[in-house]
C-alpha cells in the first residue's frame, strides 16, 4: 500500500516529526496560555494540535477540539460548540441530557439529544435568533463550570477560526472575547489558515482579539528531516531510493508538508519493487501532477484579469531577492505603477492563490508555480 498520505489529518507513523513544535505547544497549553496558530492552507495545523491534544489528555487535560470549517452564521457558531462540547461533558455517562443539563443555567430548558449518522447521541439545543449571544456564554461557561467540578483544566481548540471573523457582524468576537478571559483553567487555541485573515482578528487594535494570544506562526517541516522520513518510508514498503532523490521531492515540494506527500505518493506509484527509483521519475510524477491539475488550473488561469496574470507570472519567474514593489521589478515584469501591483496582490490574495507575510509572498499551491512556470515562459 502508498505510504503516503495527503489530503486527510495524519497522526502516528503518517505523522513526520514535529517534535519541537509539540514540545512547545504542549508546555505553553498546560500552562493556560491562549495561542492563535497560523499557517497557509495544509501545512499540517490540525495533524500538528491532533498529536497536541493526544499528549496533553495523557497529563490529565480535558481536550475539546471545535472545526469551525462549516460556520457560516452566528447560530451555527453556537451549535457547533454545543455539539463538541457536549461530547466530553457528557462521555461515559448513560443520560447524557441529565449529565449536561447540570453544567448549564439559562440554556438548560432548550436542549435535546440527537443522534448523528453512526448512532452516536449529541445534544442540540433550540433558541431564537436574538438568544445567540447569551446562549454562546452559557455554553462556554457551562464548560468552564464542568472544568473546575473536576478541578482540571482544559484545552479548547478552534480550527478554521477566521470563519468566525468573517461572520456578519462582530458579535460572536466579541463575546468570545470576554468570555476567554474570564477562564483561568482554560487554555483557548485559534487556528487558521487564511493567514491574512486571521492575522487581521489578532493584530488589528479595532478588533476584539487584539493581543489576547501568543503568536504560533507553524512553518514548513525542515527539508532535511522530511527527507528522511519519504527515504524509510520507500525502502520499508521495498522501494529504494537513494538520499539525494528523497531530498530531490522534498525540493521539488518546497518542503511543503501536503505536496511534499502528494508527489511522493505520486512518484512512489511508478517506483518498482527492489528498483532504484530515478529523479527522471520524480519529474515524470510532477508531469502527471500537472496534467490532472491542468483542467483546474486552466480555469484558474482563465479567471484572471490581464493586470492578475501578469502580476501571478512575474511572481513566478521573481528572484529571491527582487523586490516586488521596487521600480526595476515593476518595469522588467511590465506591472504599470506600484499601486496597481498593490490593488493585484491584494485580489491574488482574497482568491487564495497567494500568501502574505511581510515581504514575502508564497503560492498557496506549490504545483501552480510550476504550471505557470512551465505553460507562460
Ligand atoms: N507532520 C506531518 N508529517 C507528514 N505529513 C504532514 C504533516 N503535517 C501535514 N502533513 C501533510 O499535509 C496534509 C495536510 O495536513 P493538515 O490537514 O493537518 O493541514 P492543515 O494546515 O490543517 O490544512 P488546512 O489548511 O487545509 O486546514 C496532510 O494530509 C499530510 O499529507
Ligand atoms: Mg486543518
Amino acid at each position: 500500500m502508498n505510504p503516503f498520505v495527503y489530503g486527510e489529518k495524519v497522526k502516528g507513523e503518517n505523522f513526520c516529526n514535529r517534535q519541537e513544535e509539540i514540545k512547545e505547544l504542549v508546555s505553553e497549553i498546560s500552562s493556560g496560555q491562549n495561542i492563535m496558530i497560523f499557517s497557509p492552507r495544509r501545512f499540517g495545523k490540525t495533524s500538528l494540535i491532533g498529536e497536541v491534544l493526544g499528549r496533553l489528555e495523557k497529563k490529565g487535560l480535558f481536550t475539546i477540539y471545535i472545526d469551525l470549517f462549516p460556520v457560516i452564521s452566528n447560530e451555527d457558531f453556537a451549535r457547533i460548540s454545543l455539539k463538541s462540547i457536549s461530547v466530553l461533558l457528557s462521555s461515559n455517562s448513560k443520560n447524557i441530557l441529565k449529565k449536561v443539563k447540570t453544567f448549564f443555567t439559562r440554556v438548560s430548558p432548550s436542549l435535546f439529544v440527537t443522534f448523528s449518522e453512526d448512532g452516536t447521541p449529541a445534544i442540540g439545543i433550540n433558541f431564537s435568533k436574538n438568544e445567540t449571544y447569551p446562549v454562546i456564554e452559557d455554553i462556554f461557561n457551562g464548560l468552564y463550570a464542568f472544568v473546575k467540578d473536576k478541578k482540571k483544566r482544559a484545552a479548547v481548540v478552534f480550527d478554521e477560526f477566521q470563519q468566525v471573523g468573517e461572520l456578519e457582524d462582530s458579535r460572536v468576537e466579541k463575546t468570545l472575547r470576554g468570555i476567554i478571559q474570564e477562564h483561568r483553567e482554560i487554555s483557548y487555541v485559534f487556528m487558521g489558515s487564511k493567514k491574512h485573515l486571521i492575522y487581521d482578528m489578532f493584530n488589528n487594535p479595532h478588533r476584539p482579539f487584539f493581543k489576547s494570544s501568543a503568536h504560533f506562526p507553524l512553518k514548513k517541516i525542515d527539508p532535511v528531516i522530511f527527507a528522511d522520513f519519504v527515504k524509510e518510508k520507500f525502502l520499508n514498503t521495498g522501494r529504494a531510493i537513494a538520499g539525494g532523490t528523497a531530498l530531490h521531492i522534498v525540493n521539488k515540494a518546497e518542503a511543503h508538508p501536503y505536496y511534499t506527500q502528494l508527489l511522493a505518493h505520486t512518484a512512489w506509484e511508478s517506483a518498482q519493487e527492489g528498483r532504484e527509483i530515478t529523479a527522471e521519475k520524480i519529474e515524470a510524477a510532477v508531469n502527471r501532477i500537472l496534467e490532472r491539475e491542468e483542467a483546474a488550473f486552466t480555469n484558474l488561469w482563465d479567471n484572471l484579469t490581464l493586470k492578475q496574470k501578469k502580476l501571478l507570472l512575474a511572481l513566478v519567474l521573481k528572484g529571491d531577492n527582487d523586490k516586488i514593489f521596487s521600480a526595476a521589478f515593476l518595469k522588467r515584469y511590465n506591472l504599470g505603477s506600484s499601486s496597481t501591483v498593490q490593488r493585484g496582490v491584494k485580489s491574488l490574495l482574497t482568491k487564495g492563490i497567494i500568501d502574505k507575510e511581510g515581504d514575502v509572498i508564497e503560492f498557496n499551491d506549490v504545483f501552480l508555480k510550476l504550471w505557470v512556470k512551465k505553460r507562460m515562459s
